[in-house]
Protein backbone atom coordinates (compact mmCIF):
# COMPACT_ATOMS: atom_id res chain seq x y z
CA UNK A 1 0.00 0.00 0.00
CA UNK A 2 2.73 2.33 1.06
CA UNK A 3 4.70 1.72 -1.84
CA UNK A 4 2.62 2.81 -4.55
CA UNK A 5 1.70 5.61 -2.28
CA UNK A 6 5.23 6.18 -2.76
CA UNK A 7 5.60 5.66 -6.19
CA UNK A 8 2.99 8.00 -7.29
CA UNK A 9 4.56 10.81 -5.11
CA UNK A 10 8.02 10.77 -6.52
CA UNK A 11 6.15 10.72 -9.97
CA UNK A 12 4.70 13.86 -8.69
CA UNK A 13 7.76 15.33 -7.37
CA UNK A 14 10.35 14.42 -9.62
CA UNK A 15 9.52 17.59 -11.93
CA UNK A 16 9.38 20.35 -9.05
CA UNK A 17 12.35 19.59 -6.66
CA UNK A 18 14.78 19.74 -9.67
CA UNK A 19 16.14 23.20 -8.38
CA UNK A 20 16.50 21.51 -4.96
CA UNK A 21 18.29 18.33 -5.48
CA UNK A 22 20.94 20.49 -7.97
CA UNK A 23 21.07 23.08 -5.37
CA UNK A 24 21.86 19.81 -2.89
CA UNK A 25 24.23 18.61 -5.81
CA UNK A 26 26.23 21.87 -5.45
CA UNK A 27 26.40 21.83 -1.79
CA UNK A 28 28.10 18.76 -1.79
CA UNK A 29 30.00 19.42 -4.47
CA UNK A 30 30.97 22.09 -2.30
CA UNK A 31 31.89 20.58 0.73
CA UNK A 32 34.38 18.21 -1.58
CA UNK A 33 36.31 21.13 -2.53
CA UNK A 34 36.07 22.72 1.28
CA UNK A 35 37.41 18.92 2.32
CA UNK A 36 39.90 19.14 -0.44
CA UNK A 37 41.31 22.69 0.69
CA UNK A 38 41.43 21.63 4.29
CA UNK A 39 43.49 18.62 3.71
CA UNK A 40 46.15 20.42 1.62
CA UNK A 41 46.63 23.08 3.83
CA UNK A 42 47.01 20.28 6.43
CA UNK A 43 49.60 18.86 4.26
CA UNK A 44 51.52 21.87 3.38
CA UNK A 45 51.48 22.79 7.12
CA UNK A 46 53.26 19.23 7.71
CA UNK A 47 54.96 19.28 4.78
CA UNK A 48 56.42 22.56 5.04
CA UNK A 49 56.24 23.39 8.74
CA UNK A 50 56.20 19.99 10.77
CA UNK A 51 58.37 17.81 8.46
CA UNK A 52 61.13 20.25 8.08
CA UNK A 53 61.16 20.75 12.03
CA UNK A 54 61.31 17.06 12.81
CA UNK A 55 63.90 16.74 9.84
CA UNK A 56 66.48 18.77 11.65
CA UNK A 57 67.71 17.74 14.87
CA UNK A 58 69.20 21.44 16.51
CA UNK A 59 72.35 21.58 18.53
CA UNK A 60 73.50 24.74 20.07
CA UNK A 61 77.10 25.59 19.65
CA UNK A 62 79.15 24.60 23.07
CA UNK A 63 80.00 28.15 23.75
CA UNK A 64 78.17 30.77 22.17
CA UNK A 65 80.53 33.25 20.57
CA UNK A 66 80.35 36.68 19.54
CA UNK A 67 82.29 37.65 16.55
CA UNK A 68 81.49 41.20 16.46
CA UNK A 69 82.80 41.90 19.66
CA UNK A 70 85.59 40.03 18.64
CA UNK A 71 86.30 42.31 15.45
CA UNK A 72 86.22 45.14 17.42
CA UNK A 73 89.20 43.72 19.32
CA UNK A 74 91.52 41.49 17.59
CA UNK A 75 94.61 43.24 15.20
CA UNK A 76 94.49 41.05 12.32
CA UNK A 77 90.99 40.82 11.49
CA UNK A 78 89.33 37.59 10.76
CA UNK A 79 93.25 35.84 9.65
CA UNK A 80 93.75 36.85 13.94
CA UNK A 81 91.87 33.59 14.04
CA UNK A 82 90.84 32.04 10.66
CA UNK A 83 94.31 31.91 8.49
CA UNK A 84 96.37 30.26 6.26
CA UNK A 85 99.22 28.16 7.25
CA UNK A 86 102.76 27.96 5.71
CA UNK A 87 101.84 24.94 3.68
CA UNK A 88 98.92 26.39 2.51
CA UNK A 89 96.35 24.60 4.56
CA UNK A 90 93.75 26.34 6.32
CA UNK A 91 93.61 26.61 9.99
CA UNK A 92 89.62 26.86 9.98
CA UNK A 93 88.28 26.48 13.69
CA UNK A 94 90.40 28.30 15.44
CA UNK A 95 92.15 26.00 18.37
CA UNK A 96 92.24 27.31 22.14
CA UNK A 97 95.83 28.42 21.65
CA UNK A 98 94.74 31.52 19.82
CA UNK A 99 92.12 32.31 22.52
CA UNK A 100 94.19 31.89 25.64
CA UNK A 101 96.44 35.35 25.56
CA UNK A 102 93.18 37.13 26.26
CA UNK A 103 91.12 34.33 28.35
CA UNK A 104 93.58 32.95 30.72
CA UNK A 105 91.55 34.52 33.17
CA UNK A 106 87.81 35.78 32.73
CA UNK A 107 88.12 39.01 31.45
CA UNK A 108 83.93 40.42 31.91
CA UNK A 109 81.39 39.83 33.45
CA UNK A 110 79.85 38.10 30.64
CA UNK A 111 77.92 34.68 30.89
CA UNK A 112 79.07 33.12 27.86
CA UNK A 113 82.97 33.96 28.62
CA UNK A 114 82.47 32.35 32.20
CA UNK A 115 81.32 29.03 31.14
CA UNK A 116 84.17 29.26 28.19
CA UNK A 117 86.59 29.89 30.70
CA UNK A 118 85.21 27.24 33.54
CA UNK A 119 84.50 24.99 31.46
CA UNK A 120 87.29 24.43 28.47
CA UNK A 121 89.96 27.17 29.36
CA UNK A 122 90.54 25.88 33.01
CA UNK A 123 90.25 22.49 32.14
CA UNK A 124 92.52 23.20 28.76
CA UNK A 125 90.42 21.11 26.85
CA UNK A 126 89.31 22.26 23.35
CA UNK A 127 85.92 23.12 22.21
CA UNK A 128 84.26 20.93 20.02
CA UNK A 129 82.46 23.56 17.93
CA UNK A 130 80.02 22.51 15.32
CA UNK A 131 80.73 23.03 11.80
CA UNK A 132 77.76 24.50 10.29
CA UNK A 133 79.34 24.20 6.87
CA UNK A 134 80.87 20.61 7.14
CA UNK A 135 80.87 18.31 3.90
CA UNK A 136 81.12 14.53 4.00
CA UNK A 137 84.32 12.95 4.07
CA UNK A 138 84.63 11.79 0.57
CA UNK A 139 84.10 15.63 -0.91
CA UNK A 140 87.45 17.60 -1.18
CA UNK A 141 87.70 21.50 -1.04
CA UNK A 142 91.03 23.67 -0.57
CA UNK A 143 90.18 27.53 0.70
CA UNK A 144 93.66 28.18 -0.65
CA UNK A 145 92.19 27.74 -4.45
CA UNK A 146 89.61 29.86 -3.37
CA UNK A 147 90.24 32.49 -1.01
CA UNK A 148 93.90 32.93 -2.42
CA UNK A 149 93.62 31.62 -5.88
CA UNK A 150 90.96 33.00 -7.07
CA UNK A 151 89.62 36.15 -4.19
CA UNK A 152 86.37 34.76 -3.45
CA UNK A 153 85.23 36.35 0.09
CA UNK A 154 83.70 34.45 2.76
CA UNK A 155 80.58 35.68 2.41
CA UNK A 156 79.62 33.98 -0.67
CA UNK A 157 80.07 30.85 0.78
CA UNK A 158 79.72 31.35 4.12
CA UNK A 159 76.87 34.21 4.38
CA UNK A 160 77.76 37.12 7.33
CA UNK A 161 78.77 34.74 10.22
CA UNK A 162 82.14 37.32 10.62
CA UNK A 163 79.67 39.72 11.55
CA UNK A 164 77.11 37.66 14.00
CA UNK A 165 76.88 38.89 17.44
CA UNK A 166 75.98 35.43 18.20
CA UNK A 167 76.28 31.52 16.61
CA UNK A 168 72.91 30.11 15.29
CA UNK A 169 72.18 26.15 16.43
CA UNK A 170 73.79 23.74 14.17
CA UNK A 171 70.74 21.40 12.48
CA UNK A 172 71.29 18.55 11.41
CA UNK A 173 69.15 16.45 8.59
CA UNK A 174 68.49 13.11 10.74
CA UNK A 175 67.90 11.13 7.28
CA UNK A 176 71.26 12.39 5.49
CA UNK A 177 73.00 13.58 8.51
CA UNK A 178 73.98 16.72 6.55
CA UNK A 179 74.09 20.06 7.82
CA UNK A 180 71.53 22.14 7.41
CA UNK A 181 73.69 24.89 5.87
CA UNK A 182 74.37 22.11 2.96
CA UNK A 183 71.31 20.82 2.35
CA UNK A 184 69.24 24.08 2.20
CA UNK A 185 66.62 25.60 4.17
CA UNK A 186 64.17 25.62 1.36
CA UNK A 187 62.58 22.58 0.60
CA UNK A 188 62.42 22.68 -3.02
CA UNK A 189 66.18 24.07 -3.24
CA UNK A 190 65.65 27.39 -3.83
CA UNK A 191 67.89 29.85 -2.78
CA UNK A 192 68.25 34.05 -2.55
CA UNK A 193 71.42 34.23 -1.61
CA UNK A 194 74.88 31.97 -2.96
CA UNK A 195 75.33 30.83 0.97
CA UNK A 196 71.52 29.68 1.55
CA UNK A 197 72.86 26.00 0.38
CA UNK A 198 76.13 24.43 -0.88
CA UNK A 199 75.30 21.06 -2.43
CA UNK A 200 77.37 19.42 -5.24
CA UNK A 201 75.31 21.51 -7.79
CA UNK A 202 76.03 24.37 -5.89
CA UNK A 203 80.15 24.33 -6.46
CA UNK A 204 79.49 23.17 -9.66
CA UNK A 205 77.72 26.21 -11.06
CA UNK A 206 80.09 28.22 -9.76
CA UNK A 207 83.05 26.33 -10.96
CA UNK A 208 80.71 26.76 -14.56
CA UNK A 209 80.62 30.29 -14.02
CA UNK A 210 84.30 30.88 -13.10
CA UNK A 211 85.11 28.39 -16.00
CA UNK A 212 87.12 26.14 -13.67
CA UNK A 213 88.44 24.01 -15.87
CA UNK A 214 88.50 20.07 -15.68
CA UNK A 215 85.32 20.28 -12.99
CA UNK A 216 83.04 21.70 -15.62
CA UNK A 217 83.58 18.68 -18.05
CA UNK A 218 81.05 16.94 -15.46
CA UNK A 219 80.38 14.21 -17.76
CA UNK A 220 83.87 13.18 -17.95
CA UNK A 221 84.84 10.87 -15.37
CA UNK A 222 88.03 12.66 -14.57
CA UNK A 223 86.35 15.34 -13.70
CA UNK A 224 84.44 13.73 -10.52
CA UNK A 225 87.82 13.14 -8.53
CA UNK A 226 88.55 17.43 -8.79
CA UNK A 227 86.01 17.38 -5.68
CA UNK A 228 86.20 14.02 -4.61
CA UNK A 229 88.53 12.24 -2.55
C1 LIG B 1 92.60 39.81 21.51
C2 LIG B 1 91.98 39.27 22.69
C3 LIG B 1 90.95 38.16 22.50
C4 LIG B 1 91.09 36.97 21.81
C5 LIG B 1 92.26 36.50 20.98
C6 LIG B 1 89.87 36.24 22.05
N1 LIG B 1 89.02 36.96 22.86
FE1 LIG B 1 87.17 36.40 23.47
N2 LIG B 1 86.87 38.22 24.29
C7 LIG B 1 87.82 39.20 24.40
C8 LIG B 1 87.24 40.34 25.10
C9 LIG B 1 87.97 41.65 25.45
C10 LIG B 1 85.90 40.01 25.38
C11 LIG B 1 84.86 40.84 26.08
C12 LIG B 1 84.89 40.50 27.55
C13 LIG B 1 83.56 40.73 28.21
O1 LIG B 1 83.07 41.84 28.18
O2 LIG B 1 83.02 39.76 28.76
C14 LIG B 1 85.71 38.66 24.87
C15 LIG B 1 84.53 37.95 24.99
C16 LIG B 1 84.40 36.61 24.72
C17 LIG B 1 83.24 35.81 25.01
C18 LIG B 1 81.95 36.33 25.65
C19 LIG B 1 81.27 37.27 24.71
C20 LIG B 1 80.08 36.68 24.08
O3 LIG B 1 78.99 36.82 24.56
O4 LIG B 1 80.28 35.99 23.07
C21 LIG B 1 83.51 34.53 24.60
C22 LIG B 1 82.60 33.33 24.72
C23 LIG B 1 84.84 34.55 24.03
N3 LIG B 1 85.35 35.82 24.13
C24 LIG B 1 85.45 33.45 23.48
C25 LIG B 1 86.64 33.49 22.78
C26 LIG B 1 87.20 32.37 22.04
C27 LIG B 1 86.55 31.01 21.89
C28 LIG B 1 88.37 32.81 21.50
C29 LIG B 1 89.33 32.02 20.64
C30 LIG B 1 88.79 31.52 19.40
C31 LIG B 1 88.56 34.19 21.91
N4 LIG B 1 87.48 34.56 22.67
C32 LIG B 1 89.63 34.98 21.56
C33 LIG B 1 89.11 39.14 23.93
C34 LIG B 1 89.63 38.14 23.15
C1 LIG C 1 88.68 35.76 17.87
C2 LIG C 1 88.60 34.70 16.90
C3 LIG C 1 87.79 34.85 15.65
C4 LIG C 1 87.82 35.88 14.72
C5 LIG C 1 88.63 37.15 14.76
C6 LIG C 1 86.93 35.48 13.64
N1 LIG C 1 86.39 34.26 13.92
FE1 LIG C 1 85.17 33.19 12.74
N2 LIG C 1 84.96 31.77 14.17
C7 LIG C 1 85.57 31.81 15.41
C8 LIG C 1 85.01 30.75 16.24
C9 LIG C 1 85.38 30.45 17.66
C10 LIG C 1 84.05 30.09 15.43
C11 LIG C 1 83.11 28.97 15.86
C12 LIG C 1 83.31 27.73 15.11
C13 LIG C 1 82.08 27.24 14.39
O1 LIG C 1 81.15 27.98 14.08
O2 LIG C 1 82.08 26.08 14.05
C14 LIG C 1 84.07 30.74 14.13
C15 LIG C 1 83.32 30.36 13.04
C16 LIG C 1 83.39 30.95 11.81
C17 LIG C 1 82.75 30.44 10.62
C18 LIG C 1 81.85 29.23 10.57
C19 LIG C 1 82.48 27.97 10.06
C20 LIG C 1 81.42 26.91 10.06
O3 LIG C 1 81.00 26.51 8.98
O4 LIG C 1 80.99 26.48 11.15
C21 LIG C 1 83.00 31.31 9.61
C22 LIG C 1 82.53 31.23 8.19
C23 LIG C 1 83.80 32.36 10.17
N3 LIG C 1 84.02 32.10 11.50
C24 LIG C 1 84.20 33.46 9.46
C25 LIG C 1 84.85 34.54 10.02
C26 LIG C 1 85.08 35.79 9.32
C27 LIG C 1 84.61 36.11 7.91
C28 LIG C 1 85.77 36.58 10.18
C29 LIG C 1 86.21 38.02 9.95
C30 LIG C 1 85.13 38.95 9.59
C31 LIG C 1 85.98 35.82 11.41
N4 LIG C 1 85.38 34.61 11.27
C32 LIG C 1 86.68 36.26 12.51
C33 LIG C 1 86.55 32.68 15.80
C34 LIG C 1 86.87 33.85 15.14
C1 LIG D 1 84.10 28.85 -2.27
C2 LIG D 1 83.43 28.72 -1.01
C3 LIG D 1 84.15 29.13 0.26
C4 LIG D 1 84.81 30.30 0.54
C5 LIG D 1 85.05 31.49 -0.38
C6 LIG D 1 85.25 30.21 1.92
N1 LIG D 1 84.87 29.01 2.46
FE1 LIG D 1 85.17 28.37 4.35
N2 LIG D 1 84.39 26.56 3.89
C7 LIG D 1 83.85 26.22 2.67
C8 LIG D 1 83.50 24.81 2.68
C9 LIG D 1 82.87 24.05 1.52
C10 LIG D 1 83.86 24.32 3.95
C11 LIG D 1 83.71 22.89 4.47
C12 LIG D 1 84.96 22.12 4.13
C13 LIG D 1 84.88 20.67 4.53
O1 LIG D 1 84.00 20.26 5.28
O2 LIG D 1 85.75 19.92 4.06
C14 LIG D 1 84.40 25.46 4.71
C15 LIG D 1 84.86 25.39 6.01
C16 LIG D 1 85.24 26.50 6.77
C17 LIG D 1 85.53 26.50 8.18
C18 LIG D 1 85.50 25.28 9.07
C19 LIG D 1 86.76 24.51 8.79
C20 LIG D 1 87.00 23.38 9.73
O3 LIG D 1 87.85 23.52 10.60
O4 LIG D 1 86.38 22.37 9.58
C21 LIG D 1 85.87 27.79 8.53
C22 LIG D 1 86.26 28.30 9.91
C23 LIG D 1 85.79 28.58 7.34
N3 LIG D 1 85.41 27.78 6.28
C24 LIG D 1 86.05 29.93 7.29
C25 LIG D 1 86.19 30.65 6.11
C26 LIG D 1 86.66 32.02 6.05
C27 LIG D 1 87.08 32.87 7.23
C28 LIG D 1 86.66 32.38 4.72
C29 LIG D 1 87.14 33.68 4.10
C30 LIG D 1 88.53 33.97 4.32
C31 LIG D 1 86.14 31.24 3.97
N4 LIG D 1 85.89 30.20 4.83
C32 LIG D 1 85.95 31.22 2.60
C33 LIG D 1 83.64 27.06 1.61
C34 LIG D 1 84.19 28.32 1.48
C1 LIG E 1 81.76 31.02 -5.68
C2 LIG E 1 82.37 30.10 -6.63
C3 LIG E 1 82.79 28.73 -6.17
C4 LIG E 1 82.11 27.88 -5.33
C5 LIG E 1 80.78 28.09 -4.64
C6 LIG E 1 82.91 26.68 -5.25
N1 LIG E 1 84.05 26.82 -6.00
FE1 LIG E 1 85.54 25.43 -6.18
N2 LIG E 1 86.59 26.70 -7.34
C7 LIG E 1 86.18 27.95 -7.74
C8 LIG E 1 87.23 28.55 -8.59
C9 LIG E 1 87.16 29.92 -9.26
C10 LIG E 1 88.28 27.62 -8.64
C11 LIG E 1 89.61 27.75 -9.41
C12 LIG E 1 90.69 28.25 -8.51
C13 LIG E 1 92.03 28.20 -9.22
O1 LIG E 1 92.18 28.96 -10.16
O2 LIG E 1 92.85 27.38 -8.82
C14 LIG E 1 87.85 26.47 -7.86
C15 LIG E 1 88.61 25.33 -7.68
C16 LIG E 1 88.22 24.22 -6.96
C17 LIG E 1 89.03 23.04 -6.78
C18 LIG E 1 90.40 22.81 -7.38
C19 LIG E 1 90.09 22.45 -8.81
C20 LIG E 1 91.29 22.24 -9.70
O3 LIG E 1 91.01 22.12 -10.90
O4 LIG E 1 92.40 22.21 -9.21
C21 LIG E 1 88.29 22.16 -6.02
C22 LIG E 1 88.68 20.79 -5.54
C23 LIG E 1 87.03 22.80 -5.73
N3 LIG E 1 87.03 24.05 -6.31
C24 LIG E 1 86.01 22.22 -5.00
C25 LIG E 1 84.84 22.88 -4.65
C26 LIG E 1 83.79 22.29 -3.84
C27 LIG E 1 83.80 20.88 -3.30
C28 LIG E 1 82.83 23.24 -3.72
C29 LIG E 1 81.51 23.16 -3.00
C30 LIG E 1 81.54 22.71 -1.62
C31 LIG E 1 83.27 24.42 -4.43
N4 LIG E 1 84.50 24.16 -4.99
C32 LIG E 1 82.55 25.58 -4.51
C33 LIG E 1 84.99 28.56 -7.45
C34 LIG E 1 84.01 28.04 -6.59
C1 LIG F 1 82.38 20.86 -8.10
C2 LIG F 1 82.63 19.81 -7.16
C3 LIG F 1 82.05 18.42 -7.46
C4 LIG F 1 82.20 17.69 -8.61
C5 LIG F 1 82.91 18.07 -9.90
C6 LIG F 1 81.52 16.43 -8.37
N1 LIG F 1 80.99 16.41 -7.09
FE1 LIG F 1 79.89 14.91 -6.24
N2 LIG F 1 79.65 16.01 -4.54
C7 LIG F 1 80.17 17.26 -4.34
C8 LIG F 1 79.74 17.73 -3.04
C9 LIG F 1 80.08 19.07 -2.41
C10 LIG F 1 78.95 16.70 -2.46
C11 LIG F 1 78.29 16.71 -1.08
C12 LIG F 1 77.03 17.51 -1.13
C13 LIG F 1 75.93 16.81 -1.86
O1 LIG F 1 75.61 15.66 -1.53
O2 LIG F 1 75.38 17.40 -2.81
C14 LIG F 1 78.90 15.62 -3.44
C15 LIG F 1 78.22 14.43 -3.26
C16 LIG F 1 78.25 13.38 -4.16
C17 LIG F 1 77.60 12.11 -3.91
C18 LIG F 1 76.82 11.72 -2.70
C19 LIG F 1 77.78 11.30 -1.62
C20 LIG F 1 77.16 11.13 -0.26
O3 LIG F 1 77.91 10.81 0.67
O4 LIG F 1 75.97 11.34 -0.11
C21 LIG F 1 77.85 11.33 -5.01
C22 LIG F 1 77.41 9.89 -5.24
C23 LIG F 1 78.65 12.13 -5.96
N3 LIG F 1 78.86 13.37 -5.38
C24 LIG F 1 79.10 11.70 -7.18
C25 LIG F 1 79.77 12.49 -8.11
C26 LIG F 1 80.12 12.04 -9.47
C27 LIG F 1 79.82 10.68 -10.05
C28 LIG F 1 80.75 13.09 -10.07
C29 LIG F 1 81.29 13.17 -11.52
C30 LIG F 1 80.26 13.10 -12.53
C31 LIG F 1 80.81 14.18 -9.08
N4 LIG F 1 80.20 13.76 -7.92
C32 LIG F 1 81.42 15.41 -9.30
C33 LIG F 1 80.95 17.99 -5.21
C34 LIG F 1 81.30 17.62 -6.49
Amino acid sequence: MSTSDDQTKEVTETSSPAKEESSQENASGGFIILFFIIGLIASLFVGWIIFPKLLYSKKNQPVNFNHDIHMGIVEDGCESCHFFREDGSYSGVPKLAQCIDCHEEVQGENENEAIFVAQYVEKQKEVPWLVYSRQPDCVFFSHAAHVKTAGIECVQCHGHIGESTNLKAYEENRITGYSRDIWGKNMLGYKKNPWDRMKMDDCADCHKEMKVAKSSAQTKKDACFVCHK
